[in-house]
């Protein structure tokens, strides 16, 4: 088998098209360009792959879901934080926005209709009462509660409950785009009902101009991963982004919403099973033989004491059983589309690309690609502190402007 190249390539940095609207309607930490699906779909049907069902294992915000559909495909995605699931699967509804006018005048003109000054904060989490002042608290509560009380269960009310919760942040003290939570003191106040309705205007559009394909089948399941039962043969591809190793706390990122919605009753319940995570690596770990790349990357970072070298032994060994999720997910003769990137702490390069490279050479993938892709409208300067600041000290966690694109497929007979 030739050796896999890292040569520059031009066909996974950029589309040729602007991005639906509909995949901005919540913020996600780690949405990838939605352009990537269909470049995966054409690169797969030019290998001979007859492309009728799409899966990603890591679905986050449903960027591959809603392209799935978009494209006339079926689809299949699992993601572990109900949030993104909560947005992938409004993504890729359809609805009748006569009806989602009416049901927003209804939530508006209730809401309009009432007063906060009865609603009472005792009962609210004091993790949330520490994010907001006291009178947006009421306003919020207020609003979830007409929601809840003007929408029935099913795909409308999980709309607005969307709308909700991408206002969440904005109406907070929250400092806007920080990727690790902190107070911003002096942030400019908006209010609830303004954002709410910027917000449902905003969603209400995009749903409008939503270019859906109906007709297709999807499911789309608040799973790990690594422990709900995988459908075997059932995807002609997949086309995911795998959390890197203690890159984004997801759990963390979205606690407003997570407590809001009444997901957890502790945001951190939710950081169990979450891959990349540094918590998830706490605690008993797998027994699991990590190949020669991990073991090396492992072994580096404890020689510089890094604090990451057991967050990235447990990331290595979750990654090895991911790659043959996906080869039984996989018809015979599919594909996989890994979206990876690398990183590095204290002076040590975490190739999480060659590590899964290696993965998918030991799992019995042929074919196996490594295509380098730019990432665009990053970075200012490649090192971040530990609470997610621009750091110009080569000390810090080190994020590069470049990611690959792996590809392999499951040989048609084994
Ligand atoms: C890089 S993001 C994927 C983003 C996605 N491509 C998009 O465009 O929104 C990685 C995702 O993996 C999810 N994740 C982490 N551990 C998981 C697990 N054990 N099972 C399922 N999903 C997991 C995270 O919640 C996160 O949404």
């Amino acid at each position: 088998m030739p050796l896999p190249t890292r040569k520059r390539h031009g066909y996974w940095d950029f589309g040729k098209t602007r991005e639906p609207a509909i995949h901005r309607i919540h913020a996600y930490p780690a949405k990838f360009p939605a352009f990537l699906t269909e470049k995966a779909v054409k690169r797969a049907r030019k290998a001979g792959v007859n492309v009728r069902t799409v899966a990603d294992i890591f679905c986050g915000c449903g960027t591959t879901a809603f392209e799935s559909r978009r494209l006339g495909l079926n689809f299949w995605g699992a993601d572990i934080n109900p949030i993104a699931v909560l947005i992938a699967k409004v993504k890729s509804n359809s609805y009748d926005v006569k009806r989602l006018k009416r049901l927003s005048e209804k939530i508006i003109d209730a809401y309009n209709g009432g007063t906060s000054s009865d609603i009472t904060l005792e009962d609210l989490p004091d993790r949330l009462r520490y994010w907001y002042q006291d009178d947006d608290a009421r306003d919020l509560k207020r609003l979830l509660q007409t929601i809840e009380a003007g929408v029935n269960h099913g795909k409308y009310r999980d709309f607005f409950l969307c709308a909700f919760s991408n206002i969440l942040k904005a109406v907070s003290r929250w400092l806007t785009k920080s990727i690790k939570p902190q107070l911003d003191p002096s942030k400019k106040r908006i209010s609830v009902l303004t954002a709410f309705e910027q917000q449902v205007k905003l969603m209400i559009r995009a749903v409008q101009e939503a270019p859906i394909n109906d007709g297709t089948m999807r499911t789309i399941k608040e799973a790990n991963i690594l422990e709900t039962k995988i459908p075997r043969s059932l995807a002609d591809i997949v086309v995911t982004s795998p959390p890197y190793v203690t890159s984004y706390e997801y759990a963390d990122l979205h606690q407003l919403s997570t407590l809001w919605l009444g997901y957890a009753r502790d945001y951190r319940d939710l950081r169990k099973g979450t891959i990349g995570s540094v918590h998830h690596a706490e605690g008993e770990q797998p027994k699991c033989g990590l190949n020669r790349v991990g073991r090396r990357i492992v072994d580096e970072l404890t020689k510089v004491g890094s604090s990451k070298a057991k967050a990235s032994s447990r990331y290595f060994c979750d990654m090895s059983q991911i790659v043959l999720r996906c080869k039984s997910l996989l018809r015979p003769g599919g594909m996989v589309f890994f979206v990876i990137g690398d990183t590095a702490y204290k002076g040590v390069k975490v190739s999480n690309s060659t590590y899964l490279r290696t993965c998918l050479i030991e799992a019995g993938f042929v074919g196996i690609r490594m295509e380098k892709r730019k990432i665009t409208g990053k970075i200012l300067s490649p090192y971040r502190t530990e609470k997610g600041k621009f750091s110009s000290n080569p000390a810090d966690k080190e994020v590069y402007a470049e990611e690959f694109v792996l590809t392999g497929r499951k040989p048609d007979h084994e």
